[in-house]
């Protein structure tokens, strides 16, 4: 009898010891996909195990979705019978529960008080506010319970206030409030809802803003880490809030901002 027996491994096969992709076998919806932080999120997910469905009202959204091997559906969200359309895609996957839903799609606005007449307001609050509380209350009893994830895309403009953008702002507002609300609804059932709230990124949406000095005198200087993000950093995020990683963590509404929020003064160097 040898004084040591060799090491038994823990591990029955070469498959067993290979880690698993973080979302393997789960599936996610994702909204605003197109493009932006909705396409790099999309990506993550996607890189990272999950089957994903990417909705937009681009045509684009499809070349997006074959690029990972994924689904697109070509849906203006704000138009009624939206969801409908969503769950009837999920019905044709062919897949089980719906483990993570991302409400990203969003439009921008900038306009002053006196500017934004009703037209500029509804559109804001319909598809920035409106469309995701509808979506996520009609793919909710879809959500894997306990262990479904709900992600939403606030702004930093929906934390503070911001000269000329009262629309957004204002709706940016009422997701971070509907995604507190939701976590103490959905809590009970294993559910957690979470929010972002991205700081300047480089999109589409912010690239004319970003030719303007003057925004970049408000919204770049003052950033702490000196620089705007890109999508994939806030795409890493929202992967983070849909992980098993993220369990206890619900009702939170997390700035990605490089530090913005959490200073008045443009950096200085302290050396
Ligand atoms: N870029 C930023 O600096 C920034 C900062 C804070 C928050 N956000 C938020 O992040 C989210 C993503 O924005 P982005 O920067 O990637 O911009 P983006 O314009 O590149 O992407 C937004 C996507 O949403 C889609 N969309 C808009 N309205 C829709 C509708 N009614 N139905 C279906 N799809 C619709 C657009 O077609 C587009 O593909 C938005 O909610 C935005 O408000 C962006």
């Amino acid at each position: 009898m040898p004084r040591h027996s060799p090491p038994v491994s823990r591990f029955r096969s070469t498959e067993d010891a290979l880690p698993k992709p973080r979302f393997a076998g789960r599936t996610a919806v994702v909204t605003g996909a197109a493009r932006g932080i909705g396409a790099a999120t999309a990506l993550r997910l996607s890189q990272d195990g999950a089957r994903v469905l990417l909705v937009d009202q681009l045509d684009q959204v499809e070349e997006t979705a074959n690029a990972m091997g994924q689904t697109g559906l070509i849906l203006d969200l704000a138009e009624p019978g939206a969801s409908a359309s969503v769950l009837a895609q999920l019905d044709g996957m062919d897949v089980g529960p719906l483990d993570i839903l991302v409400n990203n799609a969003g439009i921008g606005g900038s306009r002053l008080l006196p500017d934004s007449d009703d037209a500029h307001l509804l559109r804001l609050i319909e598809v920035n506010l409106r469309a995701v509380i509808s979506l996520t209350r009609d793919l909710s009893p879809r959500l894997r319970r306990p262990g479904g994830r709900v992600v939403n895309v606030s702004s930093i403009f929906g934390m503070i206030g911001n000269a000329g953008t009262i629309g957004y702002g204002v709706a940016k507002a009422g997701i971070a409030q509907f995604s507190r609300q939701l976590a103490t609804e959905l809590g009970p059932k294993g559910i957690t809802v979470n929010a972002i709230a991205p700081g300047v990124v480089a999109t589409e949406m912010t690239q004319e803003h970003l030719k303007s000095s003057r925004y970049r005198q408000l919204q770049v200087a003052p950033i702490p880490l000196g620089r705007i993000s890109q999508p994939h950093e806030q795409a890493a995020v929202i992967a983070f809030l849909a992980s098993d990683e993220a369990s206890f963590v619900s009702g939170a509404v997390l700035p990605v901002d490089g530090g913005f929020l959490a200073t008045r003064h443009a950096p200085f160097s302290t050396e």
